[in-house]
């Protein structure tokens, strides 16, 4: 499935092995996690006039009627303008096409520009799992001067 907006393009990657890893790195700084969800989900990429790589996606099936985002990413130099919201729809859009009924999203207690994007784009908190990344992450991870520690969960309903 690919999507165009003028010369940006979104295309899944048919061999996770040529997945940006570095991307990817930015929205998850555990390469364990990173491997264990390229293996069972689909990545896909997002790129500027029809070539560069400046984003990246990860989605996974959670259940028959869930699939989850597990990654999200756009290159430092390219944040803010708005390729974040692009690949949110078209995570909807697939989720939509797919026949799911939930699409699902995580970050952490300190990411609060992500929490702000997500609930901008329409997804809502429903659980938040304690000491998540303290029990799953070996290295401590500190943003906005907040130790990262709780897994905020949103979802955003698809309306058939
Ligand atoms: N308060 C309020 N709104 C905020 C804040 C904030 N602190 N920070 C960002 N925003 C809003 C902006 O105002 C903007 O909304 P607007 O268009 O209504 O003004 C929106 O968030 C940003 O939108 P985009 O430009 O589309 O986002 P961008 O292209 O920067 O992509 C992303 C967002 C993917 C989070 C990017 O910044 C990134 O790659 N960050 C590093 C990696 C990362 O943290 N990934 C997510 C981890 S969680 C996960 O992967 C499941």
């Amino acid at each position: 499935m690919n999507t165009k907006s003028e010369k940006n393009i979104i295309v899944e990657l048919q061999d996770s092995k040529e997945a940006p890893m570095d991307l990817l790195e930015l929205a998850d700084p555990s390469i364990d996690q990173v491997n264990k969800y390229l293996k069972h989900g689909r990545c896909f990429v997002l790129k500027l006039d029809l070539d560069i790589i400046v984003g990246a996606m990860v989605l996974q099936e959670n259940s028959p009627d869930k699939i989850e985002i597990k990654n999200i990413a756009v290159s430092e130099q390219h944040q803010g303008q708005g390729f974040g919201k692009l690949m949110l729809n078209f995570a909807l859009d697939f989720a939509t096409k797919s026949g799911y009924q939930k699409l699902t999203i995580a970050t952490g207690n300190s990411s609060i520009g992500q929490l702000a994007l997500y609930q901008k784009v329409g997804f809502e908190i429903v659980d938040v799992v304690k000491d998540y990344f303290i029990r799953n992450y070996s290295e401590p991870i500190f943003e906005n001067g907040i130790t990262c520690k709780h897994q905020i969960v949103l979802e955003k309903d698809i309306l058939a």
